[in-house]
């Protein structure tokens, strides 16, 4: 028996072993029965050998039952296994959405420049989105954006610059910072969608340490840094928060600056707005003897000239033939 019980494979012949000896019917339990026709020292000897017999099989029995049931357990993991490399290659793996992948190298760039990241809230109100950043109610300049309100008058801020009074509200200068998110307007054809992205930036120092000068370093470093060879100009332009204000144009990525359909053959592409904060800014935080810039971008339109995608709609259509470019 013992033997038998050493050469089991599996649990199931260990379990019919067992039952075969110490079962209703076993050979062990039938021996045990005969007891009862024995007397004195017979009786206490066999029942001796019997106990014996059982205590013998009994730890044979424990001994293969630990061993098969690790061998049974480790079979089953053996058939659960994953087979990694069978996902090396055929698998279907996502990728980043190019406007993720320009953001991301927008903000490596400004926190290599120890620029902080700063955020505010999608539904802004009226003092933060326009009036702090020198729009008084009325002003005319509120119509260069298509503003969603709602009815309480909050509406869902049509620029990042709301970020910069709400940064400059809770900290002392100096600041460095810049406030990447998404902002929203009522547009929507080749160049607008109702909802897209900026990047703001905004630099103020104590004293008159800043300047335009220092403000066109910077950009024209961070445009090469994005589009490689391009060559820079600045545009006198108007925005209500800075004084001066510039708008940024970069050589066409496309034609080189020869002239093409994209930048209706002058040559330019208009990139980002920029200046000088405008000191009735500073009235609104709180701000006395300092000097700063601001800039501003869109970064649908930084992806869709690094990767030369001529319609900003399909960038939320989510059309894999466009997406699955970009893995
Ligand atoms: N907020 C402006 C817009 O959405 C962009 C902008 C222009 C931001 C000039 C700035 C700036 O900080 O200085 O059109």
């Amino acid at each position: 028996m013992i033997s038998q019980v050493n050469s089991a494979n599996t649990l199931a012949e260990l379990e019919n072993i067992k039952v075969n000896f110490l079962g209703k019917k076993g050979v062990l339990t039938l021996e045990f029965a005969k007891l009862k026709d024995l007397q004195g020292e017979e009786k206490k000897e066999f029942a001796n050998t019997l106990n014996k017999a059982r205590d013998e099989f009994n730890q044979a029995y424990q001994v293969k039952l630990k061993e098969l049931e690790e061998k049974a357990l480790n079979e089953k993991m053996k058939q659960n296994v994953q087979d990694f490399s069978f996902f090396d290659e055929t698998s279907n793996l996502g990728a980043l959405h190019p406007i993720a992948t320009t953001m991301d190298k927008i903000i490596e760039y400004f926190n290599s420049l120890n620029f902080s990241i700063e955020k505010g809230p999608l539904i802004e109100d009226d003092f933060h989105n326009f009036e702090a950043l020198n729009l008084p109610q009325n002003h005319p300049a509120r119509d260069m954006q298509d503003t969603f309100y709602f009815e309480d008058k909050t509406l869902l801020r049509s620029q990042t610059s709301p970020v910069q009074i709400r940064t400059m509200l809770s900290q002392k200068p100096p600041i460095r910072m810049i406030a990447p998110g998404a902002v929203f307007r009522r547009d929507f054809d080749i160049t607008h969608t109702p909802m897209f992205h900026q990047v703001e930036g905004l630099v103020v120092e104590e004293g008159d340490k800043v300047n335009f000068a220092n403000l066109k370093d910077m950009l024209e470093n961070f445009l090469k840094y994005m589009f490689g060879d391009v060559k820079v100009r600045f545009r006198p332009s108007f925005f209500p928060f800075t004084e001066p204000s510039a708008e940024v144009d970069i050589s066409c990525v496309f034609c080189k600056g020869c002239g093409c359909r994209v930048c209706k053959q002058t040559g330019w592409l208009e990139v980002l707005g920029c200046g000088v904060v405008d000191p009735n800014v500073y009235n609104f935080v709180g701000y006395k003897n300092v000097s700063g810039y601001a800039f501003g971008l869109g970064v649908e339109r930084f992806a869709m000239l690094l990767h030369k995608i001529p319609d900003l709609r399909s960038m939320f259509e989510g059309d894999l033939r466009l997406l699955e470019q970009f893995r």
